[in-house]
């Protein structure tokens, strides 16, 4: 804590531990993402060779980014402030600073609108699992009906309507809000604590369920898991020569470590102001790592090639992300013994994963109301937890117009780079090189390889320009013009977006507030 908080307000939360800090980070970062986006990901583009552009998008942008993020956080903390408007306010003495700064809260707001729906298919296809409720459904399309009854697309045998989601969704968000109002290190610390060690048995248990399958099809031979881990890693190197493939490695880099969102920064907010910060971030994101290439690699795609084979899985990976979890995995499980124990520690790996990312997305917000507002923790909680609530609605109602895939792009592909270019701009050239690599490696437990300084200041910044031209000439003339889009999805289009600039708007006008309380203006000035 420092002086000036002493002064004018009581003190900021902290994590209890810094194993408690690692995990809650490492649980930021592993989510969705890990299990169900980086095998499609792989596979879709390459192979073993996308590994290449990935491997490269890790060291020089999310790494370095990954530090950026966490420098930032833990300078906003020291001025009692735990959300990009705050700390861009400190680092740039500008006014246009905070409401550039309101990004960092819009963004990982909308997406906990979204990312919370996803989540709680995986706590119900958890308890489907267990009950047995899929078992008896042999075929893919018969997975697709059932999923798209509970969803409310139509209504079938299976569901007769949207009641079972919407209550697994009501949970999902209680339990968020819950975990919120405990508070840093009583909430999501402890959550983390005991999620994360489950979340790595868990997938070590899949990995060598996985592992010990071998062919289970005696007629068909080649539909062995040697062949599906083949057919993750054996590389096509014609991929590399393509800009979607250099692309699409490094919006997964973006997306499984959560930078670009403004949702790390807030985490590091709540360290002290020598506490480390370097070695911290490595091990965050190497535990990341680790669960996406080794567990998140061996399960999804592996299983798949043994029961499927080759090009049916190919297919059905090209068909989405969510299409190998939610279609192909119900029916491995079916033929698998003890099926439904391994279906339900896979959908709720994926839970855990999925809360353990939600409320770090909705602690940005948490903290803007807190601190900006000065609004008690549980009241905060309630608020966003009624405002997502809201939000969500649409969300879940307009699913199959593609309401959620549209937030997901404007936020998952296009926010998240425009936001990382804004805050590298500020923290290494406004604030200035030099004194973001002393801020960074203030504390740090081991030393930070000077190779990175350059690659902070030049090549970090021009790799993300080139990386907004790539993507707004490739992908985005068609998704702002709907290409492909039916018409009569068109209004629903338009809301999505009306929707996220709303929400935009609301930050801007929320951070303009604040700014004019003079109590706040006054913490604002160091000592
Ligand atoms: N990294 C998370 C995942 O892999 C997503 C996430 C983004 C979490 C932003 C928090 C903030 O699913």
């Amino acid at each position: 804590m420092t002086k000036q908080n002493h002064a004018t307000h009581k003190p900021r939360e902290k994590w209890g531990t810094r194993i408690g800090l690692v995990l809650a980070v490492a649980g930021n970062a592993i989510g969705l993402g890990n299990f169900l986006r980086f095998p499609v990901q792989c596979v879709n583009n390459g192979g073993g060779a996308f590994m290449i552009p990935y491997i490269v998008a890790f060291v020089l942008l999310g790494i370095p980014l990954m530090w950026i993020e966490w420098g930032i956080g833990r300078f906003g903390g020291k001025y009692g402030h735990g959300t990009t408007p705050g700390m861009f306010h400190y680092l740039w003495k500008h006014p246009m600073a905070k409401y550039l700064g309101a990004i960092g809260i819009a963004i990982p707001f909308g997406l906990v609108v979204y990312y919370t729906y996803i989540e709680s298919w995986t706590l119900a296809y958890s308890v489907f699992s267990f009950t047995g409720k899929y078992f008896g459904i042999q075929n893919h399309q018969g997975m697709v009906d059932f999923l798209s009854a509970y969803q409310g697309k139509t209504v079938n045998s299976y569901f007769n309507g949207i009641g079972t989601a919407y209550l697994f969704f009501l949970i999902t968000l209680g339990l968020n809000v819950w975990i919120l109002a405990r508070g840093i290190s009583k909430g999501i610390e402890l959550l983390c604590n005991i999620a994360l060690p489950m979340i790595f048995i868990f997938g070590v248990i899949l990995l060598i369920r996985v592992f010990t399958l071998g062919a289970p099809d005696p007629a068909f031979p080649e539909r062995n898991v040697w062949n599906g881990l083949g057919f993750i890693w054996n590389p096509d190197f014609r991929a590399l020569t393509s800009a979607k493939v250099w692309l699409a490695a490094t919006g997964q880099i973006f997306f499984t470590l959560s930078v670009g969102f403004g949702a790390i920064q807030t985490y590091a907010s709540y360290l002290s102001e020598k506490d480390d910060v370097v070695l911290n971030g490595l091990a965050a994101s190497s535990a990341n790592e680790f669960a996406e290439v080794i567990l998140g690699g061996s399960i999804a795609i592996p299983v798949t090639v043994a029961f499927f084979g080759l090009a049916q899985t190919q297919q059905i990976a090209t068909a989405g992300s969510f299409d190998l979890g939610f279609f192909a995995m119900p029916i491995i499980f079916q033929k698998l013994p003890w099926g439904q124990f391994f279906g339900t520690i896979w959908f709720f790996l994926l839970f855990l994963a999925g809360i353990t990312s939600s409320v770090a997305m909705a602690q940005p917000v948490m903290a803007f109301l807190q601190e900006e507002f000065k609004i008690e923790r549980k009241k905060a909680a309630l608020i966003i937890g009624s405002v997502a609530f809201f939000l969500m609605q649409p969300v879940i109602f307009f699913l199959k117009f593609g309401f959620l895939d549209e937030m997901d792009f404007w936020i998952g592909t296009f926010g998240l780079v425009v936001f990382a270019i804004i805050e590298v701009i500020i923290f290494i050239w406004v604030f200035g090189s030099k004194n973001a690599w002393k801020e960074i490696t203030l504390g740090a437990d081991m030393p930070l390889p000077k190779i990175f300084y350059p690659i902070m200041k030049y090549i970090l910044p021009a790799y993300l320009a080139i990386l907004l031209g790539c993507w707004f000439f490739q992908d985005g003339m068609k998704v702002l013009t709907m290409q492909g889009v039916p018409p009569e999805n068109y209004p629903y289009i338009w809301f999505a977006r009306f929707l996220l600039l709303g929400i935009l708007g609301a930050f801007v006008v929320l951070v303009r507030i604040a700014w004019q309380k003079p109590h706040l203006i006054q913490r604002r000035i160091p000592s």
